[in-house]
């Protein structure tokens, strides 16, 4: 379990080199309240210089917070120091976007580190790594030097080095960045496995929304050190009001030219349309032919939540009357459908 209470965290302001420091403050985080339940996978997103690093950093206890607490099971990170804070940075396992590989080290002298460390030695030690190195699927390769592996396997040994002392909590920062998006996908997954068989509780930092879609079980969304919006991926991805709905589902930009009357849906929130197939049916209800021209269609959770575009025509090949587009647009809105009129002939 991660906590949060009341995290604030306000730097002086760095001056130019130089000059002389200027009294000036940036508040980093500004009254974070989170909570991550064990088992859960978390995503933090937010601009660049939103506070992300910086929370991850008081998580890790490499910054201590100016004021409130910071929490990781039963232990409070922001109260310890010294001996204290490095034991209890052992229960932590990291992931950076750069797995800083020692490359005098093959993959297994790599995984083995932590556990140097602290002072497994021998066949315990030898076990722990065969067992990593199989449980990140690196078997056949624990020989390699970091030069002899590819990005994705290198990514694996920092992973596993961090499972090495078992954490009971994985933070991420950027762990994707640097790699293709197949080999994103497969570290994602093996994310997910490891949460799946090791019940690890996981924050993960990315500025991909497509990283929150494919692993996070919830989200936070940070904006100059506040939280701007928090909850289950599928709640935040279905509130069509809130700030990362369109994040989450981009629309891309429709086609031009198209002699009918323009109407973009979304129905993430709706109790009664729950596909773009719903939306044709209860457009023909109204005498409009709809064509869906662009949209954005994601399964999150098992469930479609979707933004389409909609061209609506009459049976005569002719964009829809005002009147008939009023009424639809009435019964979408009674639906729970938020529909906005893009262009009317
Ligand atoms: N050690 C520091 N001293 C002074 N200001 C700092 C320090 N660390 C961070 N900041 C400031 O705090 C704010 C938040 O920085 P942070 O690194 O947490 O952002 P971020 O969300 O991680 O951004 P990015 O996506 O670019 O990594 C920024 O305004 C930054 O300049
Ligand atoms: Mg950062």
């Amino acid at each position: 379990m991660i906590k949060l209470r009341d995290v604030t965290k306000v730097f002086p302001a760095v001056a130019g080199k130089g000059a002389q420091p200027t009294g000036a403050q940036v508040v980093a985080l500004d009254g974070i309240n989170l909570s991550v339940g064990e088992g859960r996978i978390h995503g933090i997103v937010g601009r660049s210089g939103a506070g992300k690093s910086t929370l991850i950093r008081c998580l890790t206890g490499l910054e201590k917070p100016t004021s409130g607490e910071v929490w990781i099971g039963d232990t409070q990170i922001s109260a310890l120091d010294g001996a204290k804070l490095r034991a209890a940075r052992r229960s932590i396992g990291f992931v950076f976007q750069h797995a800083n590989l020692l490359d005098s080290r093959t993959a297994a002298e790599n995984i083995a580190h932590p556990l140097d460390i602290i002072g497994v030695k021998g066949e315990e030690k030898r076990r722990r790594v065969a067992e990593l190195v199989e449980l990140v699927g690196l078997s056949g390769r624990e020989n390699n030097y970091p030069a002899q592996l590819s990005g994705g396997q290198i990514q694996r040994v920092g992973i596993a080095r961090a499972l090495a002392a078992s954490p009971d909590v994985l933070l991420c920062d950027e762990p994707t960045s640097a790699l293709d998006p197949s080999t994103t996908r497969q570290i994602l997954s093996l994310i997910r496995s490891l949460r799946d068989k090791l019940g690890i509780t996981v924050l993960l930092i990315t500025h991909e929304m497509s990283v929150v879609r494919e692993i996070c079980d919830e989200v936070t969304l940070l904006a100059e050190g506040k939280i701007l919006q928090s909850g289950d991926l599928l709640q935040v991805a279905t509130d069509t009001r809130g700030p990362l709905y369109a994040e989450l589902i981009p629309l891309p930009p429709p086609p031009t030219g198209l002699n009918a009357v323009m109407v973009n849906c979304d129905y993430g929130d709706s109790p009664t349309i729950s596909t773009s197939e719903d939306l044709v049916r209860l457009a023909a209800e109204y005498e409009a032919h709809a064509t869906i021209v662009a949209g954005t269609i994601e399964t999150l959770g098992g469930r479609q939540v979707g933004r389409v575009q909609l061209a609506l025509r009459n049976y005569n090949n002719e964009p829809i009357s005002r009147e008939g587009f009023n009424r639809f647009l009435r019964q979408l809105e009674e639906s729970g459908v938020v529909a906005k009129e893009a262009a009317f002939l």
